[in-house]
């Protein structure tokens, strides 16, 4: 008999649990009432009183550690049920990638920050637009090759018994943007809206269907060409550093009067000549003017007591300068090896 106990101490010290199951087995096996252990004790009745002694403490030691035993399982399958016994909290952690932000998004929000320094707030349209906001409130003419279907995706046509805003397209421009905002508030106006815009464009290294702008628009009462100027040289400085020097060229949009279109002296050569400013020492960063009369006035504003300026630039182009990327479908493509080497403080 004490050989049996022996054994089943030996037993019990190796029980491992893997569940509820096992743990209830256990129970079964060792402690219940029909148990090897209970077995025993009725076995003891008959043992002889000169190995009473020895067998009697093996056996009481057998039924407490069985109990122990019990206890430690059972405290066990608890713990592993909710998980926490498993955690090695000493391990180290597994690696994971940390994202990056777009190059086009740390353009945009560098451009947002320098204009917001200035008081200008950011203010959004919908890409979805109607035509009376991204051309007829714009002063475009109806026959304006920019309406062609070669250059805008257009949704839906509509007739003007239908509905006087036009026909449904994705925008072409962000200076849609402004006709909402001068539709909804009053003078003074500062804001920037950055955004995406969409042209039926053939896509290459220089251009795509989808891409970035920034617009600005500020108008009040006394607003001069003078202001957008320093606004621009300021802008620029700003953006492409402090011996930046910038320049003017006339030029024509039909919702600005007079209009221009900024060259910087190019970033890469100093001005002294490369292929990115095709050896003239300048590039060209955006179209600037004047807000035309006829467009304060489609969207409610007095033209004799508010003038303006306003100025459209693309994202695409500074960050492919900034960041000396020599083709744009890179910006479209996210893969991540092209990601990954954008990691800034933005
Ligand atoms: N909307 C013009 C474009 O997409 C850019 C532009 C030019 C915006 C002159 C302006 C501006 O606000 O004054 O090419």
């Amino acid at each position: 008999m004490l050989e049996r106990i022996n054994a089943l101490l030996a037993e019990v010290a190796d029980a491992a649990v893997r569940g509820e199951e096992d743990l209830e087995s256990f129970r079964l096996k060792f402690l219940s009432k029909k148990g090897l252990i209970s077995d025993l004790f009725e076995e003891f009745r008959n043992v002889s009183a000169a190995e009473k002694k020895e067998i009697g403490q093996k056996l009481n030691l057998l039924k407490q550690s069985a109990l122990e035993k019990y206890n430690l399982l059972k405290s066990g399958v608890m713990v592993s049920e909710t998980g926490t016994e498993s955690e090695d909290l000493t391990k180290p952690s597994y690696p994971f990638a940390l994202g990056s932000r777009h190059p086009i998004s740390i353009v945009r929000n560098e451009i947002i920050s320098i204009f917001g320094r200035i008081g200008f707030t950011v203010s959004e349209g919908p890409e979805i637009e109607d035509d009376d906001h991204n051309f007829t409130k714009l002063n475009f003419a109806p026959e304006h090759p920019a309406r062609d279907m070669q250059d805008t995706f257009y949704i839906s046509r509509i007739s003007p018994e239908e509905s006087s805003s036009g026909d449904i397209l994705l925008r072409t421009h962000t200076s849609s943007v402004q006709v909402r905002v001068m539709q909804g508030q009053k003078p003074p106006i500062r804001t920037i809206s950055p955004g995406r815009v969409f042209r039926n464009e053939a896509i290459s290294a220089r251009a795509h269907c989808i891409f970035h702008q920034v617009e600005a628009l500020y108008v009040d009462e006394n607003v001069s060409f003078a202001d957008l100027r320093q606004t621009l040289l300021f802008f620029a400085r700003e953006m492409y550093g402090k011996d930046v020097k910038i320049r003017l060229r006339p030029s024509y949009f039909p919702f600005t009067e007079p209009s221009a279109e900024m060259d910087i002296s190019c970033t890469i050569c100093g001005g002294k000549g490369c292929n990115v400013c095709k050896y003239t020492g300048w590039v060209e960063v955006l179209g600037c003017g004047m807000v035309h009369p006829a467009v304060l006035e489609a969207c409610g504003i007095d033209s004799r007591k508010y003038t303006g300026f306003a100025l459209g630039m693309g994202i695409e182009r500074p960050a492919m300068l900034k960041y000396q990327v020599n083709d744009l479908r890179l910006y479209f493509e996210n893969d991540i090896r092209f990601l990954e080497q954008f990691r800034t403080a933005y």
